[in-house]
């Protein structure tokens, strides 16, 4: 794993975008896997403006995002669907029928999962892939756990989890409970990985790169990818 330190989360979205757009140059028609949270904010916002200066192309570019909660449709403002249209899909030139979540409001949630994981094979597997960390060691919503999931699957947030993300509900009892997530499997298989982590994640950060590889660490399996890496923001 590759470690690299950015002194502001400003510095940390460059850096990312950089990979990121030199990636879109080599390959047009790449598969990106998107995160969602606060800490790729910077990262989305310095694509937006390079869009806008006509360095970064995204006319061919494919996207999967990691995760989705259950329950909320893609017009509720805290569905992951809409945070991406917000903070990234609206301000540039990609193709909407091009990006991809699972859908939170479907009926049938294991057939969603199965209809996820198409989606990915269809793409051909993701070629670079934005993960954020949570403060479990959670990738995606891979939560800790006894074992490392293989495929996208509905998964139970943890308390940790859930206190995390009321920052962003006006109630914390509507953050849901459930979510599908791309399994760990569909993580490891991405043939470039970068992580983006704050400096309020620099212990857990630490644990999964230095750590015993555990499930009770999910992000601690990220020491057997061979090409990962991590943009450490000191802010
Ligand atoms: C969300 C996701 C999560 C976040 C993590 C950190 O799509 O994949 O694993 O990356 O919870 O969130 P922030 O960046 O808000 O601290």
């Amino acid at each position: 794993m590759k470690l690299q330190n950015a002194n502001s989360n400003e510095e940390m979205g460059r850096l990312a975008a950089d990979i990121f757009t030199d990636a879109i140059r080599a390959k047009p028609d790449i598969v990106l896997g998107l995160a969602t949270g606060s800490t790729p904010l910077t990262l989305y916002g310095e694509l937006i403006r390079r869009y806008g200066e006509g360095i970064a192309d995204f006319s061919e570019v494919k996207t999967v995002n990691l995760d989705e909660y259950v329950g909320l449709a893609g017009s509720h403002n805290q569905s992951y669907r809409y945070f991406m249209d917000e903070n990234l899909f609206n301000y540039i030139n990609i193709d909407m029928g091009d990006t991809f979540l699972p859908d939170g409001l479907a009926e049938d949630l294991k057939a969603e999962c199965e209809r996820y994981n198409e989606v990915i094979d269809s793409l051909g597997g993701v070629d670079l892939q934005l993960l954020g960390i949570g403060l479990n060691g959670h990738l995606g919503f891979n939560e800790p756990s006894d074992a490392f999931s293989s495929r996208t699957q509905v998964v139970e947030l943890t308390e940790s989890t859930i206190n995390a993300n009321s920052r962003f509900f006006s109630n914390p009892s509507d953050v849901p409970r459930l979510a599908i997530t791309m399994g760990i499997q569909d993580i490891m298989q991405a043939k470039k990985i970068i992580l983006v982590a704050s400096a309020g994640k620099k212990d857990i950060v630490g644990k999964a790169m230095n750590g015993e590889i555990t499930p009770q660490v999910p992000a601690s399996i990220l020491q057997k990818h061979p090409d990962v890496t991590i943009i450490l923001s000191e802010e």
